[in-house]
């Protein structure tokens, strides 16, 4: 197996969208240049069959307008931001309201519905950069961003960002991938941990509380492996107003510090996906508002076809004082990590 580069389609006004293909030779990863979208993964079950365990589309048309952000890089403030607004030393920005006309979504959606530049691009290992204006979608400061995407000798998909920006700005960014470790199917039988003894309960526009609270006796808690929709449908206000899981939960261990966090297995395939970050945060997202449209390989994408583990700041985090803060410094570099790594068995 070698890297590779195809044109994949084009955007509805004509410009080329090219997949990169990188591999270890064991597993490999599509990234679309477009949203610098982590499009599939192709890893083997326990008897060495392999599968796609990403959810998402055949054509381009979808992931260029698609409000489910399947696979893509998102940034500059990943996840919500309540009133669409933040200070940073009492001076206000005024972001764009992409949800509701109310908060502001993912950055508004810049980073994810926006070309990157591949550089570096070799059989494992692949670069996108962005260039991101001062003043778009309301964020102060020019930023350069870039996001390196490896496979790793030990099967895991490596997702390193970089970024800094010329005046102070806020900067959390994630990546937003479906996983169904099935390849088919729903994501309810799946087990999962997550390596959390809080989450962040959130408001009726998903905006955190400011509360952080205890797993402990709630359908919070998955410090133990437990099958994803046992406790989905409980009668718990936190899972009712989001529909299923749409939280942020409070990682143990230090921010800035590279350990596993959360890890799921899907049973009757054996695939297991182990995840690390260095961020404090993770967001569990069961794919609550995906709505039903045909996606790869003639597979139906419909509520709980995927769930994402978005790595991150916590939601809201500079109107959110006792939260771990994301305010970098003109010209301070924020670099994170996160490994979405497979096995079977
Ligand atoms: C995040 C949010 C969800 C949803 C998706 C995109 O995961 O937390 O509420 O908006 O993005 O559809």
């Amino acid at each position: 197996m070698k890297s590779s580069k195809r044109l994949f389609g084009k955007t509805s006004d004509g410009r080329e969208v090219y997949a990169y293909t990188i591999t270890n030779g064991k597993i490999s990863a599509e990234i679309l240049d477009f949203g610098a979208t982590l499009r599939s993964i192709y890893v083997p079950d326990k008897n060495g069959n392999t599968a796609d365990v990403t959810v998402g589309y055949d054509d381009f048309a979808p992931y260029e307008t698609s409000t489910a952000y399947e696979g893509k890089t998102v940034g500059r403030y990943a996840n919500r931001l309540s009133g669409g607004r933040f200070e940073i030393d009492g001076r206000e920005y005024n972001v764009e309201k992409n949800e509701n006309g109310v908060t502001c979504l993912h950055g508004g959606g810049e980073f994810s519905f926006n070309f990157w530049k591949a550089e570096n691009f070799s059989d494992s290992t692949v670069t996108f950069s962005y260039e991101s204006e001062d003043g778009a979608f309301g964020f102060p400061g020019k930023m350069d961003a870039a996001v390196t995407f490896t496979v790793t000798e030990r099967n895991g998909i490596e997702i390193r960002y970089r970024a800094s920006a010329d005046k102070d700005t806020i900067i959390n960014f994630t990546n937003h991938t479906y996983f169904n470790l099935a390849g088919k199917g729903d994501i309810l039988c799946h087990l999962l941990k997550i390596n959390a003894n809080a989450f962040t309960p959130t408001d009726k526009m998903n905006i955190p509380t400011g509360e952080i609270k205890s797993v402990a006796s709630t359908p919070m808690d998955f410090r133990e492996f437990k099958v994803i929709g046992r406790d989905i449908g409980s009668d718990y206000e936190q899972l009712v107003n989001a529909g299923g899981y749409d939280h942020n939960f409070c990682l143990i261990g230090e921010k800035g510090q590279m350990r596993a966090v959360a890890e799921a297995y899907d049973t009757v395939s054996g695939r297991r996906m182990t995840v690390y970050t260095d961020l404090p945060g993770v967001q569990l997202y069961t794919g609550n508002f995906i709505e039903r449209r045909t996606g790869k390989g003639g597979r139906e994408n419909y509520k709980n076809c995927g769930f994402c583990l978005e790595t991150q700041y916590y939601p809201d985090t500079p109107n959110q004082k006792n939260f771990p803060q994301c305010t970098f410094r003109a010209g301070e570099e924020y670099k994170s990590a996160t490994v979405f790594e497979f096995s079977a068995d």
